[in-house]
């Protein structure tokens, strides 16, 4: 018989890719293999994202689309995971009656073990709990597929803060730290087949460990080892995998900047190989919208975190999300986060009209802002931000900087890399390089989303 087929369609953040590849290990190694044809994968994997109307729409989008599929072949599987399956579960079967498989972000582990219950009793399936004293498993990345030269490493799940426009606690729970020899155990086994950037994931990595202090999970689970004995927080974690040999680059995301500690900041000096570029959503720059989103911070507790932030590490690059038209949002609010933005003058931004999102406290408040007024206010912002990235990008010309090799680019003779600061880089000069080596790149233009340079030395 032939081998069955599967195909994993991916929304939403780094977490999902990377809980993505996971699937795709678990998959490989039970009785399926990866197809790159959807039409004609037994198994079809949604991994959804509800962060925002957008993104659960697309998702709906894919999966309406599959019921064709699915008539064609009624042995077709088609699994939902992410957060949408997470939101809506069993509900999902109204909209989605051809789906198969429901599972929560915690449940992706027992996949393959529910496709085979599936197969044997063609009926739906659900698996949504979030259980709090859930233990993210040891699990040893698969070094064979995807990149060869870096990773994401997944440090923590879940979110305990509750911003009041935010599906994210519903939907992963409330924070849970991985244990810190499963995270040193990972990025070693990486770093051994070759490895050199892995990027640490959470939803709030500064947190990372606050949740294991008084609660160990191992010791929870019955484990006679415990495996919180270091205690560590993020800085401490930082400093561990970054000493991990073979480890070049070392990047994290992402921060809540109510969190954001002295400690972290200084580890931008301390620690050579992790990357000047930190991404801090600040989400508005008005103190009493921020009050509305309950960020706990203000605008002037933020920019003071930047200043510190540059004072430790001059050369680092931030990036950020922002809200536009939250609830009761006014003019002048809005005047207050275009301030921000040039206070800052962000090497790029992220910015995303505010929509409601089940769950959300803030689906409740009342002054909506008007769509037309939302898309205004998200053009003039991006626009601007657009001069400020393009601005920022041309500061580089001149410069030589260490860039990792990605693979060659789109022009002949063009290859193409990272910086430290993420910064995509198009060069030319080369021959025969090797993805994950380290050249150097003289600068010599700047683009809106790249940089453009030759190969030095
Ligand atoms: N509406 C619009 N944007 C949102 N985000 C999160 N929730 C919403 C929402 N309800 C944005 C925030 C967050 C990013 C991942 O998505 O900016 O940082
Ligand atoms: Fe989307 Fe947030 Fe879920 Fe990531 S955690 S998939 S961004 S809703």
């Amino acid at each position: 018989m032939a081998e069955k087929k599967f195909y994993i369609a991916t929304f939403g953040c780094q977490m999902n890719d990377r809980d993505s590849e996971i699937m795709h290990q678990l998959l490989n190694e039970s009785d399926y293999a990866a197809t790159a044809d959807m039409e004609n994968a037994d198994l079809v994997v949604v991994n959804t994202c509800s962060v925002r109307e957008k993104a659960e729409q697309k998702a709906y989008s894919l999966l309406g689309s599959l019921k064709k599929l699915k008539r064609r072949n009624p042995d077709l599987i088609v699994a939902v995971t992410g957060c949408v399956a997470q939101q809506d579960g069993e509900n999902l079967l109204k909209r989605i009656p051809h789906a198969d498989l429901i599972l929560g972000p915690q449940k992706i582990y027992d996949l393959p073990q529910l496709v085979k219950t599936v197969e044997k009793q063609h009926a739906p399936q659900t698996a949504t709990e979030l259980n709090s004293a859930f233990v993210i498993p040891p699990f040893l990345p698969d070094v064979e597929s995807g990149s060869q030269f870096k990773r994401f490493v997944t440090i923590m799940q879940g979110c305990n803060n509750f911003c009041t426009y935010c599906v994210v606690p519903f939907t992963r729970g409330r924070e849970i730290s991985r244990a810190f020899d499963d995270i040193i155990g990972e990025v070693s086994h990486l770093a051994s087949r070759g490895i050199k950037e892995v990027t640490l994931l959470g939803q709030n990595v500064n947190s990372y460990g606050l949740d294991s202090k008084d609660k160990c999970a191992a010791c929870a689970s019955g484990e006679k080892t415990c495996r919180s004995t270091t205690n560590a927080d993020f800085p401490a974690l930082l400093k561990a995998v970054a000493q991990i040999p073979g480890i070049e680059r070392l990047r994290f995301t992402s921060s809540h900047p109510k969190d954001l500690s002295v400690r972290l900041m200084k580890c931008f000096a301390e620690i050579d190989n992790l990357c000047p570029h930190f991404h801090l959503p600040f989400q508005s720059g008005s103190d009493r919208i921020l009050k509305l989103m309950n960020r706990r911070y203000t605008a002037a507790d933020y920019l003071e975190k930047v200043r510190q932030l540059r004072e430790i590490r001059p050369d680092i690059v931030l990036t950020t999300d922002i809200i536009v038209g939250f609830p009761g949002e006014t003019d002048e609010d809005f005047e207050a986060t275009m301030y921000l933005l040039e206070e800052v003058r962000y090497h790029s931004a992220f910015s995303f009209q505010y929509s409601d999102r089940p769950y959300a406290k803030s689906a409740d408040f009342p002054d909506k802002v008007a769509p037309e007024v939302k898309s205004a206010r998200l053009a003039r912002l991006q626009k601007r931000q657009s001069e400020i990235t393009l601005a920022r990008n041309l500061e580089y010309i001149g410069q030589t900087m260490p860039v990792m090799v990605e693979g060659q680019g789109k022009a002949d003779n063009q290859w193409s890399g990272r910086t430290v600061t993420n910064h995509i880089v198009n060069f030319t000069g080369g021959s025969a390089l090797q993805p994950g080596q380290t050249v150097e790149v003289e600068i010599e233009e700047g683009l809106l989303h790249s940089l453009r340079g030759r190969l030095v030395g």
